[in-house]
């Protein structure tokens, strides 16, 4: 989200006549996109930020922005804390933007109810997918979340919109589109998510859809139907468990128990047998004891995630989860988010290496960083494939697995080179 953020915020600057540029020294404007999700993050930003006080003494006619949901949790205080910042626009806010830099300063941090009428048209990098919101800020309030109180209350975007906007990425070469909000599930625009899969997928010259993020509780059978049935829809799914205690999950509002959530992943594998399913686990919210963790691994080895975001917990700033008591030392976080990504580390492998002599169809995303004689691209699971081959970025190849691997697989092209040619 706060990436596609960042590109908005771009396209936006663009319409003024900015440029680009990637040494802070050269510019007129510098802009920090922050996050405040965990306590890592933040951190991260006050350093860089802290950073540039010298240049700013050097050149006062330089303009320091802070954006997003450091700059709408602290609002005026950054300012006062950070006096070379010059202004502090919210996630909300990005449309407003342009008005505020006509002023010599400002603190833009009101709640936006029109956000989901906005059109801000984003400058993305060059590639073959494309992230494309579809609701902004969530109602949920899971108990250790900060999304709920930096992005405000669930908006959803008309349909229409986005369809105009998926009708144009595609008349640009786009072959792949990322639906984006914090909890899809609960997209209401007039239609219900499922309809919004449908009406994108009948977008011609589209390849494939995702979707990210999807809160288990939401996850109902239309949704399931869609993904079975609509061709462009991809079998992959992100679906984040926190933890595979009761006790916790209650503790963290999730707002369901483990046993639902793994009927839902049994019914999701039942209608759609490819499926790979990604989760997010906390480690160490408080109270959380060996118990409750060994319950969070059990669970990991019962379902057999395809790959896994883990997280320490990182106490917020206004979350219910931060003001509890059994708040856990950092020394049994670590340890705990270890085991989980070690045991995860094994399953996904095991996973790969099953893939081994499978042909997939792979979208061809361009040379691979790590080996540029390579080229890289994604499975409807969402795996990356290296292997060699000469075809361009955006085209559909079939592709044989030939060895899986922790993070990656390996393959070489059985068709789809326009050349013929394979190396
Ligand atoms: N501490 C640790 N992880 C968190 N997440 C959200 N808030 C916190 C927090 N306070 C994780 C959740 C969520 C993902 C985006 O970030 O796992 O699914
Ligand atoms: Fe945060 Fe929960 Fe909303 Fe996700 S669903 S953004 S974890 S409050």
């Amino acid at each position: 989200m706060n990436f596609h953020d960042a590109e908005r915020l771009l396209g936006l600057l663009r319409q003024d006549g900015f440029i680009a540029v990637d040494d802070p020294k050269d510019a007129d404007l510098i802009v920090f996109n922050t996050c405040s999700i965990r306590e890592k993050a933040e951190q991260k930003f006050l350093s860089e930020v802290g950073r540039l006080r010298r240049l700013k003494k050097q050149e006062p006619s330089k303009r320091i922005a802070v954006l997003g949901c450091v700059a709408q949790q602290q609002g005026k205080a950054l300012l006062e804390r950070m006096p070379h910042v010059d202004y502090v626009v919210g996630p909300q806010n990005i449309s407003k933007f342009k008005e505020v830099l006509s002023r010599e300063s400002g603190v833009l941090i009101e709640d936006n109810p029109d956000i989901a009428f906005e059109e801000i048209p984003a400058q993305r990098a060059e590639g073959v997918s494309a992230w494309v919101n579809i609701m902004y800020g969530c109602n949920n309030f899971c108990s250790y979340c900060v999304v709920p109180y930096t992005r405000g209350r669930e908006r959803s975007r008309p349909p229409e919109s986005i369809l105009r906007e998926v009708r144009e990425l595609v008349s640009q070469g786009y072959k792949e589109v990322t639906l984006l909000g914090q909890n899809v599930n609960s997209y209401r625009g007039g239609v219900s998510f499922p309809r919004l899969l449908e009406m994108v997928n009948s977008v011609e010259g589209l390849e494939r859809i995702r979707f990210v993020t999807s809160h288990p509780k939401d996850l109902n059978d239309e949704l399931i139907n869609a993904v079975a049935s609509l061709q462009k829809v991809c079998e992959h799914i992100h679906l984040p468990l926190q933890s595979g205690s009761d006790r916790v999950l209650r503790l963290m509002n999730r707002r369901y128990t483990y046993a639902e959530y793994l009927k839902k992943v049994e019914k999701l594998r039942a209608k759609v047998p490819e499926i790979a399913i990604t989760t997010d686990i906390i480690a160490g919210f408080p109270t959380e004891t060996e118990e409750d963790h060994q319950a969070t691994l059990r669970a990991l080895e019962e379902i057999q995630f395809d790959g896994l975001f883990g997280f320490k917990f990182s106490p917020r700033p206004m979350t219910k989860a931060s003001k509890m008591e059994g708040q856990l030392p950092e020394e049994v976080k670590a340890e705990r988010l270890s085991e989980i990504l070690e045991l995860q580390d094994r399953i996904t492998e095991k996973k790969n290496r099953a893939l081994e002599g499978r042909v997939l169809d792979v979208l061809v995303e361009g040379p691979s960083e790590k080996d540029p004689r390579m080229l890289t691209g994604r499975t409807r699971t969402n795996k990356i494939v290296n292997f060699y081959g000469d075809t361009p970025r955006g085209s559909l190849v079939k592709v044989r697995i030939t060895r899986g691997l922790r993070h990656s697989l390996q393959g070489e092209v059985i068709s789809g080179s326009p050349s013929g040619r394979h190396i």
